[in-house]
């Protein structure tokens, strides 16, 4: 299991293998979140933020993803001083690639966001 340390103002998606994460804050904890909709695979990172169902949508077929549910599958990590530290499933071997990328195109507006994009 690959232990990472990256600059979250140089990246926000890491790609790991068959593995792309995404980073963010949920409630005031940062984490990296699994780039896979539980339904079929689609890059929640190209979603929406659903303020009123706490959710993200997939940009594929629709689907709410809950919050809860991103908080369960995410990566915990430590945030502290520009740098993030994480420790990824998977090989070591892997190459981790660092990217930053436009997330969550189209957040809707909300009086009370809960997850703020990186
Ligand atoms: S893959 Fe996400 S809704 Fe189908």
């Amino acid at each position: 299991m690959p232990i990472i340390k990256f600059d979250p103002r140089q990246s926000n998606f890491l790609i790991h293998g068959d593995r792309r994460y995404f980073l963010t804050t949920i409630d005031g904890s940062a984490f990296l979140v699994v780039d896979k909709c539980p339904h079929r695979g689609g890059p929640l990172h190209l979603g929406y933020l659903n303020c009123r169902k706490n959710a993200i949508v997939c940009p594929w077929h629709d689907s709410s993803v809950s919050i809860h549910r991103l908080q369960q599958l995410a990566i915990p990590l430590i945030w502290r001083h520009d740098v993030v530290v994480a420790i990824l499933p998977g090989s070591e071997t892997t190459p981790v690639i660092f990217k930053h990328r436009n997330l969550l195109a189209t957040p809707e507006i909300s009086t009370q966001d809960t997850l703020k994009v990186v």
